[in-house]
């Protein structure tokens, strides 16, 4: 019999959906604002040294939260200076959110916002086509490489496009958060198909270094309040369920022994902490500043 549980990335819709409470219940994008505050000044210090224009290219930027926070930073960094930001993103839904965003912020007129409504692969194979071949001095992929076909060839791809002292930015799950331990274990009882892969920074870091390719990585230490999966019938606990698993309706689904199992587990130590009746889950993340070759 096939199994009626169907990956998450099928319904886009709920997927947003999912991960808008992921971010609700989550201190994701605080760690990432705590990075960007704290450590991308000086990240960012090679990427735009006398230039009159600085290009930056955000591979899958959802809605533009964490884009728009970083655009802040080089803008700090760069008085004055023209950013051209170019967003990959195969989201309709995303998009409107991300203009919807840029249009409440002030002091964005030196920045010039281009959306294109592709996957990295679309991008990747009309930009050759073209011969089109724009380089960037700062390219950012942050909670996206889950979703690519081929990691390795993409990230050299759009490591081709950096300019001389450019930067390449990758967020994702970090090899020791309990996302990692999850996928390995649950993984192939989910219906993994090629809308996502479940890698950590532990894979990427073996990708970069079998490329040859210079780069230093970021502890972003985070948590996710899950409590609410627990409790029966509650739609949010479900939507944060199907995003933990990647699956559409899990909780509907999904086989009774898996589902058993996978709650008795997200309760675990080795995957939440406790605390005062609430568990929190690991989502520890780490970023990845990939050198430019030259
Ligand atoms: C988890 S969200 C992260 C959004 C944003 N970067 C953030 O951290 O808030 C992943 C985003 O990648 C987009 N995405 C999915 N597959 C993609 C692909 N093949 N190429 C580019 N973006 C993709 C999704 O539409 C979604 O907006």
């Amino acid at each position: 019999m096939t199994s009626p549980m169907r990956s998450l990335l099928s319904d886009h819709s709920r997927y947003v959906e999912s991960f808008r409470l992921f971010l609700e219940n989550s201190t994701e994008h605080q760690c990432m604002l705590e990075f960007i505050e704290k450590k991308l000044p000086s990240i960012i210090s090679s990427i735009g040294n006398e230039k009159s224009t600085i290009n930056i290219l955000s591979v899958g930027g959802g809605a533009g939260e964490i884009d728009l926070q970083i655009l802040a930073k080089v803008q700090v960094k760069y008085p004055g200076v023209i950013i051209h930001n170019d967003v990959i993103e195969p989201s309709a839904e995303q998009i409107t959110n991300y203009k919807e965003r840029a249009a409440k912020t002030s002091n964005l007129e030196n920045i010039k916002f281009t959306w294109h409504k592709e996957t990295s692969s679309e991008y990747e194979s009309r930009t050759k086509a073209n011969g089109d071949m724009k380089k960037w001095g700062f390219i950012h992929m942050i909670q996206m490489l889950y979703y690519v076909k081929d990691i390795s060839a993409t990230i050299r791809f759009f490591h081709t496009l950096l300019e001389p002292g450019g930067k390449l930015l990758i967020i994702l799950v970090s090899g020791t958060s309990s996302w990692a331990r999850l996928w390995k274990k649950y993984g192939p009882h989910l219906p993994l198909n090629d809308l996502c892969l479940y890698v950590s920074s532990a894979d990427i870091e073996e990708i970069l270094d079998a490329a040859g390719l210079k780069y230093q990585s970021y502890d972003l230490p985070s948590n996710m309040d899950i409590t609410d999966c627990f409790a029966e019938g509650n739609k949010n606990g479900e939507l944060m369920l199907d995003f933990l698993t990647e699956t559409c309706n899990f909780s509907q689904t999904a086989p009774l022994d898996l589902r058993k199992e996978l709650m008795e587990d997200l309760k675990n130590l080795q995957y939440s902490e406790n605390i005062g009746g609430r568990y929190f889950f690991n989502n520890n993340l780490s970023a990845i500043v990939v050198e430019s070759s030259i």
